[in-house]
């Protein structure tokens, strides 16, 4: 069996460490914001150049908390690209917003920037590109559109630990506010739901950290409402260690990727274009011959996934939200994208099987 992604086999060596130290913790009792959450935020924070790291329950929560810390008015809008996890659009309704749909770029996975500028309005308040597949969305060239207008960047990086703009600015430093989620699958995942917001502003950093207190920052003071989404102790600890370990794990992603661009040479595959520092968190390949490929790919057991089956206006909870609205870039990617393996540790045997099957399709 050829696994998607083997968490296991990434993590063994670290396994001794992890539990020397939950032991530590189950003596000490600190579950709650305990001394590792404080560790692991400065350690995110510094990992992404960003000033403040704020950890939080799951990367949807994050995304809830950074649009409520901007005190926006009820149904201003917030544009989003139409293929990304359903939890992007969750949370500006969850926020009391209004999500705007734009179509991703052709043969990419990123918002198509040029298309932004239609759906800005009066009631624009926030934009939220998704670095999707961990292909860095320009946020330089949605800085420039915006022209410092009232309107707030927050990026949503779940897809994303550890990846550049093109110029190498870290990701978790080039918006208003970024968040991520740390969901076990993901680059950088805890064991269980887990999340972690950056800014460099100290004043949304002040107020996300009453947000996901249950509005406060001292013990039975309460002066905003707020939400109890705090990260583990037990998961911080869990995290501490994984994070020393992204880069290297990042980097084994990017050369299998380079296999996959090269050597994966078949008419009826598109490839699609990642930015120039993406992370791969997924390696995604469009062909119209989605369902024979899925039979060879199990005939010689090779995982594989969606990512994502529905874009957000086909899901069946929008079905009459967006109405008749067309994203054609989005709806090919969840019509003919599957997502190859990308577990860091694939043996070349594995990844020449996979790109050898591939080119027998
Ligand atoms: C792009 C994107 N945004 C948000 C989320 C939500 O994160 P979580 O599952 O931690 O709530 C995910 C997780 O799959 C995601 O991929």
């Amino acid at each position: 069996m050829i696994k998607f992604l083997d968490i296991y086999k990434q993590d063994k060596r670290l396994h001794k460490k992890i539990l020397s130290d939950l032991n530590k913790t189950f003596i000490k009792g600190d579950f709650i914001l305990g001394n590792d959450v404080k560790k692991f935020e400065k350690n995110f924070a510094k990992f992404c150049n960003s000033k403040f790291a704020i950890g939080c329950a799951n990367g949807t929560d994050a995304l809830t908390i950074a649009l409520k810390s901007l005190n926006l008015k009820k149904n201003s809008e917030v544009i989003i690209p139409a293929m990304t996890y359903c939890s992007t659009a969750f949370s500006v309704l969850n926020a009391n917003l209004k999500p705007v749909l734009v179509d991703t770029d052709f043969l990419s996975s990123t918002i198509d920037i040029d298309k932004i500028k239609k759906k800005i309005t009066k009631k624009t308040k926030v934009i939220m590109p998704v670095h999707l597949y961990g292909s860095v969305t320009n946020i330089s060239k949605i800085k420039k559109l915006i022209n410092n207008k009232n309107i707030f960047i927050i990026d949503d990086c779940a897809q994303a630990h550890g990846a550049s703009d093109d110029k190498g600015k870290k990701v978790g430093s080039i918006a208003d506010i970024s968040t991520f989620s740390l969901y076990p699958g993901k680059n950088l995942g805890a064991y269980g739901d887990a999340g972690v917001i950056t800014t460099n502003s100290n004043v949304i950093n002040k107020k996300i950290r009453k947000i996901r207190n249950l509005g406060s920052e001292k013990k039975f003071i309460h002066d905003t409402i707020g939400f109890n989404s705090r990260l583990d102790t037990i998961q911080a600890i869990i995290l501490n260690h994984k994070l020393k370990n992204l880069k290297k794990l990042n980097q084994k992603r990017k050369k299998i990727a380079k296999k996959y661009d090269k050597f994966i040479f078949n008419k009826k595959i598109r490839k699609i274009r990642y930015s120039k520092n993406c992370i791969y968190h997924q390696y995604v390949i469009l062909t119209k011959y989605r369902s024979k490929l899925i039979k060879m790919f199990k005939q010689k057991k090779i995982q594989y996934g969606f990512h994502y089956p529905y874009p957000i206006h086909k899901l069946k909870v929008f079905k009459n939200y967006f109405k008749a609205q067309k994203f054609k870039n989005s709806e090919i990617l969840a019509k003919e994208g599957i997502s190859l393996p990308i577990d860091p540790n694939l043996s070349n045997k594995e990844v020449s099987i996979i790109i050898n099957t591939i080119n027998k399709l």
